[in-house]
């Protein structure tokens, strides 16, 4: 059986990238020109996948890129471990030279080399938060990204993905290190991304943070319409499915135009039909109706770690189609209280994920969460 063509939850590059080729020309010019970028946009919009197909062009050209992902650091130590693996393979090519000019570059640490159950080598640095001089060793790592570009005398790059949770590994002091570090970093350039929006834009906007205006920011939007229609149109095609148009545009807005969830939309359509036939509008919400399902568990556990007020909250904002949710008829409605209340559940909504705010309102980050709610929540 043939696989099928909508990918999701992984990042996607070269052919599986629908448009985003404004987005990549200013990644590849910012970062050719040294500068320290921010990527900034909601959840699942596809940042992961312009930061992996940067830094395939980027290699492409003989610039090596470190990628390193702050969501897989569960401490200091760990985030130093991860950063200094990532930019000393991409230095030196190879893990067998990262590993030894580890050795030579990092006197005080003893890296240890392993073989993985693939029989792939695999290798730490070897320290731990109880490392006594934890925090020299944090400068000296993040110094090494200078030190191995001047020794290649070359350039690198550095992306750190979900950038944000350096405030959770060490408040302030790590984010504050990073910044004194990076900016004597000539031949260094940076790319940030982050998916939490109110902090990233703190971070860039507010004069107490330590990286204040210290770089462009790029946001990520949704995919022009036309683009994402014409290659999901193809994906139909070549599957041996058809759609029309007004099809098309029917998924766009049940998936509120969310790179994932539009195709997480494709990719149950595919299974519904069996990969073949015509696509209706009856099989477009069989394929809601089959997501709402396989995604029923964790719906329901989100739900339950939800406050009675968020919960209010949140079941007042789907039904209310986007509604400000402070007028005094919204707040009586639907028994919210004060409209300092509802100011701070949305709050907690927002830095849950339920939740994303801009100019226009209050939005759900998952369309089909807020779909699960009026089909099950009535
Ligand atoms: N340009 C694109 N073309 C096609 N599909 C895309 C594109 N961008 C994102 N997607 C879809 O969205 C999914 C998530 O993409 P990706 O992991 O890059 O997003 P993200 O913003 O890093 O998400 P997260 O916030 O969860 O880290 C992909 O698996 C794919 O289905
Ligand atoms: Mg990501």
């Amino acid at each position: 059986m043939a696989s099928n063509p909508f990918r999701i939850g992984v990042p996607v590059t070269g052919e599986e990238l629908a448009d985003r080729e404004t987005e990549l020309g200013t990644i590849l010019k910012e970062v050719l020109g040294g500068s320290r970028l921010f990527l900034i946009s909601p959840r699942r919009y596809g940042k992961t996948s312009l930061l992996l197909e940067s830094r395939a062009r980027l290699q492409a050209r003989k610039i090596p890129v470190a990628y390193v992902d702050l969501y897989q650091a569960t401490s200091l130590a760990h985030f130093l471990d991860l950063f200094a693996r990532a930019v000393l393979e991409a230095a030196e090519g190879t893990v067998e030279k990262a590993f030894r000019i580890a050795g030579e570059f990092l006197r005080a640490l003893r890296p240890t080399m392993t073989v993985n159950a693939e029989g792939q080598p695999e290798w730490t640095l070897g320290f731990s938060q109880q490392q006594p001089d934890l925090l020299k060793l944090r400068d000296q790592i993040l110094a090494l990204p200078q030190r191995l570009a001047e020794r290649k005398k070359g350039r690198l790059a550095v992306f750190i993905d979900e950038f944000q949770e350096v405030r959770a590994l060490d408040g302030l002091a790590l984010e504050k290190a990073m910044r004194a570090a990076f900016q004597q970093q000539p031949r260094v350039s940076y790319v940030f991304a982050g998916s939490k929006e109110s902090l990233m834009w703190e971070m860039v906007r507010s004069r107490r943070s330590p990286f204040f205006r210290s770089g462009p920011t790029l946001s990520l939007g949704p995919i022009p319409s036309r683009e994402f229609k014409i290659y999901l149109s193809n994906k139909f095609r070549e599957s041996g499915m058809r759609i029309v148009p007004a099809r098309l545009d029917d998924i766009l807005t049940v998936g509120d135009e969310v790179p994932f969830n539009v195709q997480y939309l494709c990719h149950a359509l595919w299974i519904v039909k069996g990969g073949t036939g015509d696509v209706s509008s009856q099989d477009i919400s069989q394929a809601l109706d089959y997501i709402l399902a396989s995604e029923g568990e964790y719906y329901t556990t989100l739900w339950d770690q939800l406050s009675l007020h968020q919960r209010r909250t949140a079941r007042g904002l789907a039904r209310s189609g986007g509604a400000t949710p402070f007028t005094a008829a919204f707040l009586r409605k639907h028994d919210l209280g004060p409209s300092a209340s509802v100011a701070r559940s949305l709050g907690q909504l927002i830095k849950r994920d339920v939740l994303k705010k801009s100019r226009a309102g209050y939005h759900f980050a998952d369309p089909f969460f807020k779909a699960w709610l009026l089909a099950k929540i009535p």
